[in-house]
């Protein structure tokens, strides 16, 4: 971006791919990181006098508009991080884009409505995706790829534009590769990763890599139970992915193989249903140990003994690379050992990058510091396939 900004960009119309993908209540947006992250690449174009045009996805829409997925909301929250006025399109590449492009003085900021309302945007044909590019790039004489969460989809806006327009990396982008590629290329030891979440299906790929380079991988979340089940134990009524456990059971003996420890929980807290999330009513769990887990009972957080390990194998981290919650952190009686490990990354004296849309959320929905860790990554899918040593779509539209 700062050869586009050098070459000088005033009265120019500059489209911006963003991931304004935020988590919403409603029309309320509960985590506005991703829009934060996007503003010195928005605030340094308009300052430069460019014409603005940012646009993004949000949630998964069927290729048609949907009210539920309007990005209305977050182009609210980018003009108050701005302090400016931010004009809105209520379409991708119609006539309410094309006169609010039109529309823009210099130095202005328009956001136009949800990529995905256009099935062109995702179309797994060519052709498809190549003609939604080709009325998007009407829209705008340069591109800039600041979507850092959205770079390993093979999307119109992520892929196809970039090759019709000048095309230039954002801050957002340039600052998450920087930071993923010290994990991958000079890694300072040992390389401790947490990971949780709910499937282990997204965390496989990933895992298999880290098996031939990190030191100690924690396995916490909705996913421990299909390592739990793996290994034998009874895990009552957990969330499994019964297809992914003999999967599962081939990495734990290539663990212990390659030598890397990979640990999963000694104990956990179960409950006889999941929480009322709404009410957050308190869920009173038992602490079990995770070998003797009862049967009728769904584990739902790592217990205290587990915190108590993970802990300790960060406590003299030299890189720690986090993604996904430990446990169902929206409930308290579940949020612990989200926390213990958050704080534990805080405590550890290594480079600590937090990976993902839940993780992230987690570490400031339960009030810890951002600055207090060495990266929040905006990817979640995105970190986890660079790690994977993927060539990400969005990536490579911009290195050529
Ligand atoms: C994300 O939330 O990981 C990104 O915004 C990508 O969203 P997607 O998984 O719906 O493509």
């Amino acid at each position: 971006i700062d050869e586009l900004l050098s070459e000088g960009v005033a009265g120019r119309r500059v489209f911006v791919r963003a991931d304004l993908n935020v988590p919403l209540d409603g029309t309320t947006i509960t985590d506005d990181g991703r829009i934060r992250a996007v503003v010195p690449t928005v605030r340094a174009l308009a300052e430069a006098g460019a014409r603005v045009v940012v646009a993004s996805h949000l949630g998964r829409p069927k290729g048609t508009p949907d009210p539920a997925f309007s990005l209305a909301p977050a182009a609210a929250r980018l003009g108050e991080l701005l302090g400016a006025d931010v004009a809105f399109a209520t379409d991708t590449v119609g006539e309410s884009a094309t006169a609010t492009v039109d529309g823009l003085a210099d130095g202005q900021v328009a956001v136009i409505e949800n990529l995905r309302f256009n099935a062109g945007e995702t179309s797994k044909d060519d052709a498809e995706r190549g003609a939604f590019a080709d009325r998007l790039a009407a829209l705008a004489d340069a591109y800039v790829g600041d979507g850092f969460g959205a770079v390993h989809r093979k999307h119109a806006s992520v892929f196809d534009l970039p090759a019709r327009l000048p095309h230039y990396a954002g801050y957002l982008i340039a600052t998450e590769v920087g930071v993923l590629r010290k994990l991958t290329d000079d890694v300072k030891r040992p390389y401790v990763v947490a990971l949780g979440g709910a499937k282990v299906s997204d965390k496989l790929a990933v895992i298999d890599q880290l098996l031939g380079k990190a030191d100690r991988i924690l396995i916490g979340g909705g996913m421990a139970y299909t390592f739990l089940k793996a290994q034998g134990h009874e895990i009552g009524t957990s969330l499994v992915q019964e297809d992914q456990v003999p999967a599962v059971r081939e990495y734990l003996e290539r663990a212990g193989k390659n030598g890397v420890e990979l640990l999963v929980p000694v104990d956990t807290l179960v409950a006889a249903e999941f929480p009322d999330m709404k009410s957050k009513a308190p869920a009173d769990p038992a602490t079990v140990a995770a070998d003797a887990m009862p049967a009728g009972r769904m584990g739902l957080d790592i217990g205290p003994a587990t915190s108590a390990l993970y802990a300790s194998k960060l406590a003299d981290a030299g890189t720690v690379f986090w993604n996904g919650p430990m446990g169902v952190f929206e409930h308290p009686d579940y949020a612990e050992g989200t926390k213990a490990v958050a704080q534990a990354l805080i405590d550890s004296p290594g480079f600590t990058v937090v990976g993902g849309g839940d993780s992230a959320a987690a570490v400031r929905t339960l009030g810890f510091d951002e600055q207090a860790f060495g990266h929040i990554s905006t990817g979640g899918g995105a970190s986890l396939e660079y790690l994977e040593g993927k060539t990400l779509p969005g990536l490579a539209a911009l290195e050529d």
